[in-house]
């Protein structure tokens, strides 16, 4: 499974991809307006900086227009995918631009019923929103996993993207139930890595060697300055 991050914060992408396991980027309106920040030059250097699929979304309900908007997405960067709606609208440009080549990740997906009609339009990715579902006290797992079986059932190629994670487990079930791709805030991200019993080892491990250090003869010289 592909990790993501869904943000539009350039520190956050740097770090991200600084751990060497970050493949992709999700933005949403709401991320981009965060960033305060100027649209092209930002979301260029997103896709400068990212080796991997950088998602754009596009604005209003209209397929012409979200067509137009998908083209103008494509000349930003190779890399970038563009980002539609769930609606009829939506689902009508999807079809438009995937007979085209251009890759559509279509968003705001909350029921099988959709994520089956992204496919059929020729989405590269369907967007479920597992958070958003468990804020009204709905299963989104369940949607991420209903998912996950009707397109391995039917051999769709639409990749499944987890989207509105809100805490590791989130990402974890999201892998055991076969999702290709997981985006996440940068403290979901982050909180991946942690272990309370990794700093404690970690710290026992740093303060016998500084004991045992003087004792062990020769060392390697990176060993003797670490
Ligand atoms: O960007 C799409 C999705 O991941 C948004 O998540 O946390 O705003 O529900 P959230």
């Amino acid at each position: 499974m592909k990790l993501f991050l869904d943000t539009a914060n350039l520190d956050e992408i740097r770090e991200g991809l600084r751990w060497g396991v970050l493949k992709g980027v999700t933005t949403n309106p709401s991320l981009i307006g965060k960033a305060e920040q100027g649209f092209l030059p930002l979301v260029k250097e997103i896709c400068t900086i990212v080796d991997g699929d950088v998602s754009i979304e596009t604005s209003g309900d209209e397929a012409d227009s979200l067509v137009r908007q998908g083209h103008d997405i494509m000349q930003i960067a190779d890399n970038a995918v563009v980002k539609i709606a769930l609606t009829t609208e939506g689902l009508s440009a999807t079809r438009r631009l995937s007979d085209e080549g251009i890759k559509v990740n279509v968003t705001l997906c909350f029921s099988p019923a959709q994520a089956i009609l992204a496919a059929e339009a020729g989405a590269y990715i369907i967007s479920p929103f597992v958070g958003r579902l468990d804020d009204v006290a709905t299963d989104g797992l369940r949607l991420l996993s209903d998912i996950c079986e009707i397109y391995a059932a039917q051999g769709y190629a639409t990749q499944v993207l987890a989207a509105s994670l809100r805490h590791p487990l989130h990402v974890v079930e999201a892998a055991r139930m076969g999702s290709d791709i997981a985006t996440m805030p940068f403290k979901v991200f982050e909180s991946l890595v942690k272990h309370p019993l990794t700093d404690a080892g970690f710290k026992k491990f740093t303060d016998d060697w500084e004991k045992a250090k003087p004792h062990l003869g020769e060392l390697p010289p990176s060993m003797q300055e670490a």
